[in-house]
């Protein structure tokens, strides 16, 4: 790994491969010390291309023998290559045997060790780390995959496709032939060889075809597998039924690892899952796991075609599948979720996962592209930029084509495409093409400067009404700020979903100049220029502006809109997505007017008259309710802020929510009372929803409760702690507990870890929640520091890792942001101790600090100078060193 600074790869230099790997026989003889693979692969010569030396990719293996057709053959070795300079003419056989070492690869990508099994992660480069290979995307070969194992320590045998034939061998051994039918990329293969169960379920899709769907696990695991089972079996009919893409294969399965970088991996036919993505009880898991599976099931599974039927040409086209399947990903749960409110209710979730980590990134240090031009380590490019903001380009792309049109246009892409490795504008051309009429074919080179323009773009609103004439005009503007390499940003094309309302709530018919009378109350105005205007007639009074609906452009919109405005929005706005920015904008007015005059925030009666109104409204969600009710995020509170003072967001936010919850006092009993849950556990949107509005009930109560130093409510949520039915309840009381910095949370604590001590994932719950709880005279960076040297603690499991120092880097700012800089010294500390070992996770903790130039001071000139110290290291992975290198650059 470490040989000095690794070059960028620009997505300019693409080439197409010189040889091809057509189809590949792969041996593993596995031992956990030194694991044997032979390869047999079938190379073409590439027509199209020059010939020259077969250039092999390898990484930490061990070469044992090379022949070529049957003979042996010259080869070097490169860094990280494995090179042929006279490999035969024509087309050839290869045969490779090598080793590897799984149980020293703690970095986890490629073949390692986990619970005593093996397992593997290929993408993106990890393949070769298991085998000499061409390990890009583009090169796509039929697999079959023979495994050999001891039968007793690996009883099970698993690869991608089909079993073909198991048997017995000497020594205590045995063997599994796995054949996969599918040509594919290296980073889709997988193998696993461990001791697991599986619930199994046979499905019958409606072309009539039989299927066997397993969710693997260890064996105690296996009363945890119903949800993610459930989730598997919706997201194939949802597929079918949406997007009439079928399942491809005799059988899927599911496998879940203990040790895992990310959330899953879509291998083909053999997903392999981070363990906190499938395994869910009432008792263990909450309603916010429950949702987080279904979506992770259904994001893996959904790339058996969006990534793997069809798959990138290269890595810098990730958007293409991860955009998109984030994308279809949300689709799905809003289909599932039923209601209207509950698809506005996971709508509002997106968009705040959008806003917290994307508009940071693009802002920041890192800012890319959705198709990046360049990068020094792949690894480092799966971001909520890549991900998130490519989901965002994607709806765009289906507001301006509609829904019908967006599924005809990803028929075409299939019809165009599948079996291929392809961009982002076959994508986006296939869209437009099956859309000749849409307003997407009409701009699409423009609306491709999505893909091309980094930052998020700020669109300024400004609406006169005339009353004379009856008219409204809305003028539009849109500017994005110079970013890394991008000095100058074009014109993006930027639907912008709105309706009007009248002064006392009710929708106008919109109807521009010159078009015939309208009835239709919202429309998308697609803005192109730099600067439009927009005029309505017939509107009989002055209108309130509900723009941006669902928030249809991941924008940042500036509207000017004042409190009276606000407040018709928050109490009538059809859009319940506006609804509730509304609210959030309100709050956020009083937070930020405090803050910047460093005056002590003093509620108003009509917010909190406001907020009052939503809590008791007879009809809302109360899913809904408890979105509304959460003021923005201190991280959300930043952004909004040239100079950033963490420590004062803090308590401006701290101070809102002891107002709310003590001016709302008895509307928080009210809502504890009227939102409890009977029957058994189901994690449907509306028990959940009860749920989670009961517990931010609590958490108030318990708060207004410790500043009144009266400790029934305390008492209560401990109570509830104790008896609680499922986890959602349970860590619901526990956060109360913490949250309002009650001296029972200590009594709870340690009750918490005896009642789960065998259960990794619960464990990881209780790290992450006393490393989030609101920061007060430093307690809780000093308990986190403690919880270091915890006998459960390590920094090798990545769960384990990001449940304490993640929690405590990436979700506590008034933790972390301390004024004598010892968060700082914590964050290089454990960056350099991970990046020994497991750079990719190392990297992603590292990242915490992009955004250190927007810091006041004291705090930025300590981040900087603890960024430079990790920085100084000579020893940094690439993964690392391109994180904080380009830190310091801003
Ligand atoms: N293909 C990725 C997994 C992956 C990411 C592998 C980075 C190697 C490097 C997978 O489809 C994915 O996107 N997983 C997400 C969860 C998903 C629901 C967004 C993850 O692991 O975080
Ligand atoms: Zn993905």
């Amino acid at each position: 790994m470490r040989e000095g600074i690794a070059q960028a790869v620009r997505r300019a230099d693409y080439a197409a491969p010189a040889y091809w790997i057509r189809s590949v026989e792969l041996t593993f003889d596995l031992d956990p010390v030194r694991t044997i693979v032979a390869s047999r692969m079938a190379v073409v010569r590439n027509a199209a291309g020059t010939g020259g030396p077969l250039r092999l990719h390898g990484e930490d293996l061990e070469p044992l023998r090379v022949l070529a057709n049957g003979q042996s053959v010259s080869f070097r070795s490169e860094a990280g290559e494995l090179v042929i300079d006279n490999p035969p003419e024509g087309d050839f056989t290869l045969e490779i045997r090598n080793t590897c070492a799984p149980e020293k690869n703690t970095q986890l990508s490629g073949l390692y060790t986990s619970g005593g099994g093996f397992f593997t992660q290929c993408e993106a480069e990890g393949f070769r780390r298991i085998t000499y290979f061409l390990d890009r995307p583009d090169v796509m070969a039929v697999y079959t995959v023979t495994l050999r194992a001891s039968k007793s320590r690996y009883p099970v045998l698993l690869s991608n496709g089909n079993l073909v034939e198991q048997g017995d061998l000497d020594n205590g051994r045995h063997f599994a032939k796995w054949h996969d039918p599918f040509p594919k990329p290296s980073y889709l293969f997988a193998l696993v060889a461990a001791d697991l169960v599986a619930r199994e379920q046979h499905i019958r899709t409606r072309s009539g075809k039989d299927h066997l769907l397993q969710v693997w696990v260890r064996r105690g695991d296996l009363d945890k597998t119903e949800h993610a089972m459930n989730s598997l079996i919706a997201s194939v009919v949802w597929d079918e039924a949406r997007f009439r893409l079928p399942l491809d294969l005799d059988r899927f399965m599911i496998v879940a690892v203990g040790d895992f970088n990310m959330g899953a991996m879509e291998n083909k036919g053999l997903n392999i899952f981070n363990t906190k993505y499938v395994l869910a009880h009432p008792a263990t898991a909450t309603d916010e796991d429950y949702a987080a599976i279904e979506s992770v099931v259904g994001h893996e599974y959904f790339h058996n075609w969006t990534g793997n039927r069809i798959t990138c040409r290269d890595w810098f086209q990730l958007s293409l599948k991860e955009g998109l399947t984030v994308f279809r990903d949300q689709e799905f749960s809003q289909d599932m979720s039923g209601s209207a409110t509950a698809r506005a209710v996971k709508r509002i979730a997106d968009v705040h996962t959008l806003r917290e980590l994307q508009f940071p990134e693009d802002a920041g240090s890192m800012a890319h592209p959705v198709r990046p031009d360049e990068y020094v380590e792949i690894n480092n490019f799966y971001t909520a930029t890549v991900y998130e903001k490519g989901a965002e380009v994607v709806r765009m792309m289906q507001t301006l084509v509609g829904r019908d049109g967006f599924a005809k246009g990803m028929s075409l892409y299939f019809e165009r495409h599948d079996g291929q490795a392809v961009t982002c504008d076959d994508f986006a051309q296939a869209i437009a093409d099956a859309n000749p009429g849409s307003e997407l074919a009409r701009t699409l080179p423009q609306f491709k400067r999505w893909y091309a323009q980094a930052g998020t773009p700020r669109v300024t609103a400004r609406g006169r009404y005339d009353a004379p004439t009856r008219t409204y005009t809305l003028a539009l503007e849109q500017a994005c700020a110079p970013s890394h390499g991008q000095a100058d940003k074009q014109p993006y094309v930027i639907p912008v979903a709105m309706g009007l309302l009248s002064r006392d709530g009710q929708p106008m018919a919109l109807r521009l100049e010159d078009e015939p009378p309208a009835t239709a109350t919202e429309r998308v105005l697609v803005l192109e220029e730099a600067r439009s205007f927009y005029t309505f007639v017939d509107v009989d009074s002055e209108p309130v502006p509900s723009l941006l609906r669902h928030f249809s452009a991941p924008v940042t919109l500036v509207d000017g809109l004042h409190d009276a405005d606000l407040l018709v929005l928050l109490a009538h706005d059809p859009d319940a997505f506006n609804r509730w920015e509304a609210g959030q904008r309100l709050a956020l007015q009083r937070l930020l007017t405090a803050i910047r005059n460093e005056a002590p925030l003093q509620l108003d009666a009509a917010f909190v008259g406001a907020m009052r109104d939503v809590l008791r409204h007879p009809t809302l969600d109360a899913a809904f309710k408890a979105q509304v009710l959460t003021p923005p995020s201190e991280t959300y509170i930043a952004e909004q802020l040239e100079s950033v003072d963490p420590q004062r967001i803090h308590a401006a936010r701290e101070a809102m929510v002891l107002q709310l919850a003590q001016a709302l006092h008895g509307d928080w009993e009210w809502a504890w009372e009227a939102h409890q849950v009977a029957g058994p556990y189901t994690s449907a949107p509306e028990p959940a929803g009860r749920r989670a509005l009961a517990n931010l009930a609590l958490a108030m109560l318990c708060l207004d409760a410790t500043a009144r130093g009266d400790v029934l409510w305390q008492g209560r949520a401990y109570q509830r702690f104790k008896d609680a039915a499922n986890m959602t309840d349970r860590e619901g009381a526990l956060w109360a507990l913490l949250a309002s910095h009650s001296e029972m949370a200590d009594l709870a604590l340690p009750r918490f870890h005896d009642m789960f001590r065998g259960d990794a994932l619960v464990l990881d719950k209780w790290f992450a929640l006393q490393a989030s709880a609101p920061e007060r005279d430093g307690r809780v960076f000093a308990r986190v520091k403690a919880l270091l040297k915890h006998p459960d603690f390590t920094l090798h499991n990545p769960n384990r890792a990001r449940s304490l120092v993640r929690s405590l880097c990436g979700d506590n700012p008034a933790a972390f942001h301390r004024a004598d800089a010892a968060g700082y010294v914590f964050w290089s500390e454990r960056v350099i101790e991970l990046d020994a070992f497991n750079p990719q996770l190392a990297s992603r903790i590292a990242r915490v600090m992009d955004r250190w130039a927007q810091l006041a001071e004291p705090y930025r000139s300590a981040a900087r100078e603890a960024i430079a110290r990790v920085a100084a290291r000579t020893d940094l992975s690439n993964d690392v060193r391109e994180v904080v290198t380009r830190a310091l650059e801003t």
